[in-house]
């Protein structure tokens, strides 16, 4: 059985990928959205900033050590890294891809941390699982048009 620890690691690493993933997009989209989707890719992953800090510094409050090179969370993350050139409506549906994939790891943490009364990292947890709830439903409207 994982442990907390092992979970959030997998938080983590889903979290470090997503990070630079949202810094491609931002950089790359094109076309008449750009002005928004620029400015919204930016705004995710300066929350996701958070998030990565967060989820490393509750590892090590629990005694755990979180990855500390950027291949190990690529080989530990669930999200793909983007090396193609998807344009705009993709790069939104791969981003609400990628936070239904978080979800569920973040999900199973809690699961997991809630299991041996561990409240901090739950509180932690809730707070981004609320966000991706929200963010996915801008997402999934922002497509709708
Ligand atoms: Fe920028």
């Amino acid at each position: 059985m994982s442990t907390v620890i092992d979970h959030l690691n997998g938080v983590l690493a889903d979290a470090v990928v997503f990070y630079y993933k949202l810094h491609n997009y931002h950089w790359f989209v094109k076309g008449p959205k750009f002005f928004t989707l620029h400015a919204q890719f930016e705004k995710m992953y300066d929350a996701w900033a958070e998030h990565v800090d967060d989820t490393a510094e509750r590892i090590l409050q629990l005694g755990g050590k979180p990855q500390p090179t950027l291949a190990a969370a690529l080989q530990a993350s669930a999200i793909a890294e983007e090396a193609g050139a998807p344009d705009a409506k993709a790069m939104v549906n791969n981003t609400i891809t990628d936070l239904h994939t978080q979800r569920e790891r973040i999900l199973a943490t809690i699961k997991a941390a809630d299991a041996t009364g561990d409240r901090p990292t739950c509180n932690i947890l809730d707070g981004v699982n609320d966000a991706i709830e929200k963010t996915i439903w801008m997402l999934e409207a922002h497509n709708a048009g």
